[in-house]
């Protein structure tokens, strides 16, 4: 006779921290195969050949051996590509929700507070609930062409304060002086997440927060390899800050947070400084056609500095997801009040523009 298994679900459980029983578990966007993904706001188009290169000529030590624990070479390089003083300004991460993590575990003790301008990227919520502190929502100030920070973020007694700037999922961004200034008032760190900051600059040189980090004490910045440079299954992200900070990120972060690969792809993405041009000029370029195309349905959205679209679409946001799903195309929708009228779409090649439009026609829209 077979012994009956144990429940797992049962007694084990009660040695797992109270948040973590609590917590529900992030749930990122669809990662499915075989359809055509606008819904994760990857770039379009490939990472440089010089990434295929590394990977062709992975030696087998490469793989024998663990990887620079600090990964110098790579930040010496990202250092000279970011304009930042030296490599001790930098951590490098396995994605930049790495680096988040990170952070929270260095600042975060139960019950500390954390604000972020709502709506944004959900992940901040998630690691504050694992952290047991309290995650504090201020409305965006929406004008139909672009959102606003809220003026009352500063005074909202956290330790923590991010603002995504371009901010996921309206795709728009701050001006540099009100992030300057807001850290300027605040008493505790101000993480700004560059993540979609590169599509920004290639249109606006003074996008990005970056020059002014040893002006900010409390500044902290994160830029990701996963979008602008077309590497989001590689994992790489970097974390910018004044040494001081840099040195204690350094002992929270796992001993070997950054594989071997993923340090050679890094180096050589960044080194190729032709193939990121050409992507960030072929998807601002794309995403002119994709406006044009979109607002013959007569959908709006606020100004986007990124590789998406927060359009408005109605009450049928959510049908039109699903409808689309079934044809092969992937789009985001969030079933939340303030989001749940509206569609998120990543710009893709022309062709999946041209693809994604006619089975929108063909929808009804
Ligand atoms: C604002 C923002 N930050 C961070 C990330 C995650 O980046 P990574 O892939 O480097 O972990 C995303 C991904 O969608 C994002 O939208």
């Amino acid at each position: 006779m077979t012994a009956t298994m144990p429940d797992p679900s049962s007694s084990a459980r009660r040695h797992l921290r109270a948040e973590v029983l609590a917590y529900a578990g992030y749930t990122p966007g669809e990662q499915a195969t075989g359809c055509v993904k606008l819904n994760t706001n990857e770039c379009a188009w490939p990472p440089s050949p010089k990434v295929r290169e590394v990977l062709r000529g992975v030696a087998d030590d490469t793989m024998r051996l663990y990887p620079d624990p600090r990964a110098n070479r790579l930040r010496e390089v990202a250092a000279g590509v970011f304009g930042v003083p030296s490599r001790d300004w930098i951590l490098a991460g396995n994605g930049s929700d790495d680096c988040l993590t990170v952070l929270y575990r260095s600042v975060l003790k139960t019950a500390d507070r954390v604000a972020v301008p709502w709506p944004t990227y959900g992940l901040y919520d998630d690691l504050a609930t694992l952290q047991g502190a309290e995650i504090v929502h201020v409305d965006f100030r929406q004008a139909p062409h672009t959102w606003h920070l809220p003026t009352v973020l500063a005074r909202q007694n956290s330790k923590l304060v991010l603002v995504a700037n371009p901010n996921n999922p309206s795709a728009t961004l701050v001006p540099v002086d009100d992030l300057r200034r807001l850290a300027d008032q605040l008493d505790g760190l101000l993480v700004i997440d560059e993540a979609y900051v590169d599509f920004a600059l290639s249109e606006n040189p003074e996008a990005s927060v970056l020059p002014h980090l040893a002006a900010h004490p409390n500044l902290v910045v994160l830029r990701t390899f996963s979008k602008s440079y077309s590497l989001a299954g590689g994992r790489l992200g970097l974390l910018f800050a004044a040494p001081a900070l840099i040195s204690a990120f350094m002992k929270v972060k796992d001993s070997y947070n950054v594989n071997a690969l993923t340090q050679a792809i890094g180096i050589a993405a960044l080194e190729d400084r032709d193939q990121f041009n050409a992507n960030m000029r072929r998807t601002v370029a794309e995403r002119a056609r994709l406006e044009t195309a979109l607002s013959a349905f007569g959908w709006t959205w606020p100004k986007s500095t990124a590789n998406f679209l927060l359009c408005e679409v109605g009450e049928r946001a959510g049908d039109l997801c699903r409808e689309l799903k079934e044809r092969g195309y992937l789009v985001r929708w969030w079933n939340r009040p303030g989001l749940s009228t509206k569609l998120r779409i990543t710009v893709g090649r022309p062709e999946d523009t041209d693809a994604l439009v006619g089975h929108l026609r063909a929808l009804g829209c």
